[in-house]
């Protein structure tokens, strides 16, 4: 591909194609010029053709020993590329929602939805090696719920990669072991793969928290004042907390910390709000 793309026909095309064609559209980062930004706001919901509609919210994935059957691993398979599609979405949604941001914001945002389109193909790889295609299992909107609450740039940074993705660098090494003892390497490689380019997208995600931060704030007090309910740092780990992970992405000791000891409201207050 040698000629130039312009991002906002790109972004909207990702964000309200109804295909995987559209979802996957081919671009070279390089090669993007800044689109003319639209007039209106970006719809809060991604098109979606009627076998990937969206129609659940927040199944559990199979636990990590429940790898050894088949059926388990092509279930979490397809979750995990539910999370690649909703995140590049997202992303093609940031670029229009946030016109007023500088070039080089959207710029990184491009390049980081590139690698996501990388992943979902992975994904796709492995799911039609257990013998599925996208789509065949139910698709659900747990990011896309959250997009209501992602009014301005340090709001969808700090969701979207200061907790989803971060949350995804324990969430990746945690099944890429579980994928590897049950035998599964493939798996297990396209895990660490997507960990890998995951710590570089929390890293580009807190370096824009930081510039947009105000004077004198530190990265996790800018996470704490902006962060929309009921996302924060409890959502932004998983149980097998890696410290290494997040310290290759240039997060301060200080939020690090924050995020081992953070407890869901569930959790700080275990009766509230149950009857009986
Ligand atoms: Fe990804
Ligand atoms: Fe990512």
């Amino acid at each position: 591909m040698t000629t130039e793309t312009d991002t906002t026909r790109l972004a909207l095309r990702i964000l309200q194609g109804t295909t995987l064609e559209d979802k996957l559209a081919a671009f070279d980062p390089a090669l993007l010029v800044d689109g003319v930004p639209l007039p209106a706001v970006p719809p809060r919901e991604p098109g979606r053709a009627p076998s990937l509609r969206i129609i659940s919210q927040g199944e559990r994935l199979p636990r990590p020993g429940q790898l050894t059957a088949a059926a388990a691993r092509a279930e979490c398979l397809h979750r995990f590329a539910n999370h690649e599609l909703q995140a590049l979405e997202l992303m093609a949604w940031a670029v229009l929602a946030f016109p007023a941001m500088p070039w080089s914001f959207r710029q990184g945002i491009m390049n980081n939805l590139h690698d996501e389109q990388r992943h979902f193909r992975l994904y796709l790889g492995r799911l039609a090696a257990h013998g599925l295609r996208f789509g065949d299992l139910a698709c659900n909107g747990n990011f896309w719920a959250q997009a209501v609450r992602l009014g301005d740039p340090l709001a969808f940074l700090c969701a979207v990669g200061l907790t989803f993705e971060t949350a995804n660098l324990d969430f990746a090494l945690l099944y890429r072991d579980a994928f590897r003892t049950a035998g599964a390497e493939a798996e297990a490689s396209v895990m660490q793969r997507i960990h890998d380019d995951e710590v570089g997208h929390v890293a580009w995600s807190a370096s824009w928290v930081r510039r947009l931060a105000r004077p004198a704030e530190t990265l996790l007090q800018a996470y704490q004042r902006v962060t929309p309910f009921p996302l924060g740092l409890h959502r932004a780990k998983g149980r097998n907390f890696v410290v290494s992970s997040r310290v290759r992405a240039g997060l301060e000791a200080d939020f690090v910390e924050a995020t081992r000891v953070a407890r869901s409201p569930q959790e700080q207050h275990p009766r509230r709000g149950r009857p009986g």
